[in-house]
């Protein structure tokens, strides 16, 4: 047995061994050939595995799955950045699911103008509440003070935190103005994590809430983002304090979702 160990280990030795021993170590190298191809086949086989099952959960998720009642979560959605672009979207899409809305924007005319809009298509049906406040010139604490105080007495389910300010085109970081810099901190981050901690408590109460912040794909989708820095360091702030606040309330009936939009 030991002579036949020292021939797989030598192929000196191997050549003066006798035939018992070489065919025993041709049977170590086949075997040793079998268990690299096995080990390499199954890793291959679970990666496709693996793609597969999360193609068919693609397809489930965005064609087959049927829509929540989003109703289920609280009659009212608030909606920061409703009067443009994607919060308008959402805001009209909330209001064909028959859930009232809570509107926040800093222009009072804009906020107007989509109200009637929205009252002009789905009718009275809708209940608005419009809540103007500039969410880059307030402190976080003003902000959540005057959010706090309007929804009181408001079932909120549903907080969107989209209001957003991005670059007006690519510059340098020391190129940027401080007042586009302190915008760009002040609404992608300082609003929306005032917003969250002042509606949360309600949602804790109900044990049961949704929160939906709009990041930028520019968190998942490229390894840096040069060019657009504070924007892309504010939208990476809000995916991490997403995932956070996510596991910290999943337990309490609470889920949140962080959209990466292209
Ligand atoms: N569109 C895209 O391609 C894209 C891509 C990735 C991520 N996103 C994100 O998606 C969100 C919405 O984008 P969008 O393209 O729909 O933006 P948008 O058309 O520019 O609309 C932004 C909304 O935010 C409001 N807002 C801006 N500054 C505010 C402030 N200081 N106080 C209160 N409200 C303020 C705007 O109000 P006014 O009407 O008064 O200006 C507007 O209603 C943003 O968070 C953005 O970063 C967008």
């Amino acid at each position: 047995m030991e002579l036949s160990f020292g021939c797989i280990l030598s192929s000196k030795t191997n050549l003066k061994c006798g035939r018992k021993v070489y065919t025993f170590s041709m049977a170590a190298m086949e075997f040793e050939n079998l268990f690299i191809i096995t080990t390499v086949s199954a890793i291959g086989f679970i990666s496709v595995f693996k793609s597969f099952i999360n193609f068919l959960r693609w397809v489930w998720v965005m064609f087959l799955r049927p829509s929540k009642n989003l109703k289920e979560y609280g009659s009212w959605a608030l909606i920061t950045g409703s009067t443009d672009g994607i919060g308008k979207a959402l805001a009209f899409d909330l209001a064909s699911r028959g859930l009232n809305l809570v509107l926040v924007g800093r222009n009072p005319l804009k906020l107007e103008s989509t109200s009637s809009e929205i009252h002009e298509k789905y009718g009275g049906k809708v209940g608005i509440k419009k809540i103007v406040i500039d969410l880059a010139k307030s402190s976080g604490k003003e902000i959540a003070q005057v959010i706090e105080e309007e929804i009181k007495g408001l079932d909120v389910g549903i907080l969107i935190n989209n209001a957003g300010v991005a670059y007006p085109y690519a510059k340098f970081f020391h190129e940027i103005d401080s007042e586009l810099a302190e915008s760009i901190t002040k609404v992608n981050i300082e609003a929306a994590t005032w917003i969250t901690w002042s509606v949360l408590p309600g949602m804790l109460k109900k044990k049961k809430g949704a929160i939906v912040n709009i990041g930028s794909a520019s968190t998942v989708v490229t390894p840096s983002y040069p060019l657009y820095t504070i924007y892309a360091a504010s939208k990476a702030y809000l995916a991490m304090f997403s995932r956070c606040i996510s596991l910290e309330y999943k337990q309490q009936g609470i889920d949140v979702q962080c959209q990466m939009h292209c």
